[in-house]
């Protein structure tokens, strides 16, 4: 497997890894040497079955990785030289059946190409964004009439009509050229993938996969989430947490009745302005609920203040929120005190909400994020979308109004329902021949021991 080192990224990998693993396959991840330090949680070598490789993104080591152009560019001419010489030294002692690659090192593919090597790719979004895009960077993009206008109609198969703003962003004019040439390559390059599997499971995204299957099929393989989250005992923790988690929220959350408590958290990217900061404090303070809030270290702005603004939120909701800098997101999810999440829908994030049976209150920004949004609302029918003038840009009222539909009002109900079914299929997915279980069997079978 090759994958940045990522936690949106690499996670996915050791979920899967540690499926095929307990089906009798041998699994080594290789991934960029700046991460060696950083993967504290994750099982070594000597005490897991999972092999880890590293090779250089061709970066110094305290070069800034968020000039995302500089890293792609690097990944590109010398990534791939290093990650081709890694896999000549290692097929020296072993033979690979197959190399699974993140969608966002599409020069993988050729790399293992060169080598001979069967390719698969893990699309580590949702089924419908790679539908999406396949349609834009594939197909000509003929299914989009007018990207410049947001509010435009888009009609695609196996998807409800949605409009411009909420396709994935990385498409859209606004986003920068690199995201769109790797894009480009990538789909320019599925001729030479044999299998490409989806993070969350068959009924999730029926429709999608089934409008995929004349073109090249995707093959959902999960939902690849925290074992924690789907009742599993774990020994080895597979996951790496770019934070430390506060524990004491979970403490905090036992004090609280079930299902009142308003979670809230924009993943690991975002950074919220002090505006957005403030327009939530005002729809958690109006809304009179309990609430745990996530205001993460890599959510100091440049404003600066976000910290003190957090404050003020405690002391004029007189105590009853908590506001934190990490949790174990999944223990919370799961704990029975959490009424909804209030999210960014970050494609990690929903899938856990999937798995969890919790209310989505979505906020979205950007990437995939307002295109998860409309899935949650339209598709999974687990939540709401908060509407917006723009993504990114969070209104008080309408997000309060939100949290009293999700929570007081007449649907209330039925969303809660909802995500408790789609919990269960979740499960059922994954369970020994689920639809997730048989797309795996039938990848071993056809890739591993069939060499197809
Ligand atoms: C990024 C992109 O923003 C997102 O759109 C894309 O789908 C994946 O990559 P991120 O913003 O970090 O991801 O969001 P998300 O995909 O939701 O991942 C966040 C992860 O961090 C989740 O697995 C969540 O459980 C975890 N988390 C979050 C914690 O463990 N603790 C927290 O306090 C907050």
């Amino acid at each position: 497997m090759v994958s940045l080192p990522f936690q949106g990224h690499i996670n996915p990998f050791l979920k899967l890894a540690k499926r095929l693993i307990s089906k009798g396959v041998h699994v080594t991840i290789a991934t960029t040497e700046n991460a060696r330090h950083r993967l504290p949680k994750m099982p070594n070598s000597q005490s897991s079955e999972i092999h880890l490789e590293f090779f250089s993104d061709g970066l110094s080591f305290d070069f800034d990785r968020s000039d995302q152009n500089s890293l792609i560019n690097s990944l590109y001419t010398k990534g791939s030289k290093n990650l081709s010489t890694l896999i000549t030294n290692l097929t020296k002692a072993q033979e690979f059946s197959c190399m699974i690659v993140n969608p966002f090192v599409p020069w993988a593919i050729d790399v293992a190409n060169e080598h001979g090597i069967p390719c698969a790719m893990l699309w580590i979004q949702a089924s419908a964004v790679f539908s999406i895009y396949y349609r834009y960077f594939k197909n000509t993009g003929d299914d989009f009439q007018n990207l410049e206008d947001p509010n435009e109609k888009v009609q695609l198969p196996g998807l409800p009509t949605f409009k411009v703003r909420d396709l994935p962003t990385l498409m859209l004019p606004s986003s920068p050229d690199h995201f769109k040439r790797l894009l480009m390559h990538l789909y320019q390059s599925l001729d030479k993938v044999k299998w490409v599997f989806g993070t969350s499971f068959y009924e999730a995204e029926e429709e999608i996969v089934k409008s995929m299957v004349s073109l090249t099929p995707i093959y959902p393989i999960g939902p690849l989430v925290s074992p924690f989250l789907l009742g599993e005992t774990e020994t080895n923790v597979f996951s790496v947490d770019l934070w430390n988690a506060e524990y004491s929220c979970i403490e905090w959350l036992d004090n609280k009745p079930n299902s009142s408590v308003i979670y809230v958290s924009f993943g690991s990217l975002i950074v919220l302005s002090n505006k957005n900061i403030e327009n939530i404090a005002t729809a958690l303070k109006n809304s009179n609920k309990p609430f745990l809030w996530v205001l993460n270290p890599g959510a100091e702005n440049k404003e600066g203040g976000a910290d003190e603004l957090a404050f003020e939120i405690l002391k004029e909701t007189k105590g009853r929120g908590l506001v934190v800098k990490w949790c174990q997101q999944e223990r919370v999810l799961m704990h029975p005190s959490v009424a909804c999440f209030v999210s960014h829908c970050g494609w990690n994030s929903t899938l856990e909400t999937l798995v969890a049976g919790v209310p989505v209150i979505a906020c979205p920004e950007w990437t995939d994020q307002p295109t998860n949004a409309v899935l949650v609302s339209n598709v999974f029918k687990t939540g709401v979308n908060a509407k917006s003038e723009e993504h990114g840009v969070i209104n008080a009222q309408e997000l309060q109004r939100c949290i009293w539909e999700v929570m007081d009002g007449p649907n209330a109900e039925e969303i809660k329902n909802r995500a408790m079914e789609m919990k269960d299929l979740a499960r059922k997915a994954l369970q020994e021949g689920g639809s997730s279980d048989k797309h795996i069997n039938q990848f071993i079978h056809d890739m591993i021991i069939h060499n197809l």
